[in-house]
């Protein structure tokens, strides 16, 4: 229903549309990264997207985003390592959402330089990019990771910082440096601390898509690690609400603050298993690989998010139950065309 304009009120000409707000994202090719451009865009941003460069001019999971998507979103292959390219993208940013990382905790047992060179020192020149451009926020990634096996459940912020693996340490090693420079400098920066985050296009690294991927590609005797780590997992969209929700609340009810993210549930990889051949009507055998488990001492055993002080200060709260999201994840593995982009019969480190 419209009101009819009244003699009284001053008819007005529309202006034009406000200028869409630039963000500048960092990994953004990547798993979560792609889903946050399309959470950005879908709520009116213009999107500057740092793809790592790489000499076979692929974009990664940006690629497969309709065009009304990829229409807002401006590429921009760099290197976090390199502060020049670092600059070039966040210049006349309104927010940074800087997700770059090497991750896979099995990779970092073996190449862990290059994990200091890519978390933390991406993340200072990052840091230093926003400081001296003067770029309004920084939402910088966390990762449960950092807490180590849980001391107490739920993990609050206030939970001990335990780096058990070089990826934690490295992690935990940008979340120091972001932290001394609100400190230090006023940075307005805020540390987003995911718990594990699952979804369409994770790669096969992580344990759901191994299992939902192999299930998916026929098998029905699947190779895994450890069964008995629990992990609090959270469906990649609502994860990305989460970077959205950070990177858009007050700044005095966000910044200088870390910021957890996770739903509270738990559950262990054994029940994880059972649930997704529960779902995908598969009968499943798991065979223990030696050189999927982790040392004894660098394996997280349980992590379970208490997310209370997002949610007050932003509202923030998951909209799909581990169901739902393993259904959509399911959906996506199922699809012929996804799947051929996945590696089925190898251990992907
Ligand atoms: N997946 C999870 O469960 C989870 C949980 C907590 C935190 N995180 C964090 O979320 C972020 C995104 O992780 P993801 O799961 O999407 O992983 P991902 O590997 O899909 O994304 C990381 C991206 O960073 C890019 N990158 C790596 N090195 C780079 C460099 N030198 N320069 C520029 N780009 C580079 C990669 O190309 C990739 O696209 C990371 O910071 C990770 O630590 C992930």
């Amino acid at each position: 229903m419209t009101t009819p304009a009244s003699a009284t009120t001053p008819a007005t000409t529309p202006g034009p549309a406000p200028a869409p707000r630039t963000a500048a994202v960092t990994g953004a090719e990547g798993f979560i990264g792609s889903h946050l451009v399309e959470a950005l865009v879908a709520a009116g941003h213009r999107v500057r997207a740092m793809v790592q460069y790489n000499s076979f001019s692929s974009f990664g999971w940006l690629e497969t985003l309709p065009k009304e998507v990829l229409d807002e979103v401006e590429v921009v292959l760099g290197d976090v390592r390199d502060p020049g390219s670092v600059n070039g993208l966040v210049r006349g940013a309104e927010a940074v959402y800087h997700l770059a990382a090497l991750i896979a905790i099995p990779y970092s047992y073996r190449a862990p330089h290059s994990y200091v060179e890519t978390n933390v020192t991406g993340t200072l020149n990052v840091l230093e990019a926003v400081r001296h451009l003067e770029i309004p926020r920084l939402v910088h990634t966390s990762t449960s990771e950092t807490y180590g096996t849980a001391r107490t459940v739920p993990i609050t912020e206030d939970h001990p910082i335990n780096t058990q693996s070089p990826y934690a340490a490295s992690k935990a090693g940008g979340d120091r440096l972001a932290d001394s420079y609100h400190a230090s400098f006023g940075t307005p920066v805020v540390t987003l601390r995911p718990f594990n985050t699952y979804g369409p296009r994770q790669s096969m690294r992580a344990v759901i898509p191994t299992v939902i991927g192999q299930l998916a590609a026929g098998k029905r005797t699947i190779t895994l690690g450890d069964l008995r780590p629990t992990r609090d997992f959270t469906y990649a969209e609502d994860t990305a609400a989460a970077f959205l929700a950070v990177g858009t609340a007050p700044a005095g009810a966000v910044v200088g603050r870390t910021l957890n993210a996770g739903t509270g549930g738990e559950i262990s990889v054994g029940d994880l298993v059972a649930l997704i051949g529960k779902l995908m009507d598969a009968e499943v055998e798991v065979v223990q690989d030696e050189k999927r488990v982790r040392p004894a001492d660098s394996e997280v055993m349980r992590l379970v998010c208490d997310a209370g002080r997002l949610r007050a200060a932003t509202g923030w709260a998951p909209a799909h139950s581990l169901e739902e999201g393993l259904a959509r994840t399911i959906e996506f593995f199922r699809d012929p065309a996804n799947l051929a982009r996945y590696k089925t019969d190898l251990y992907n480190v």
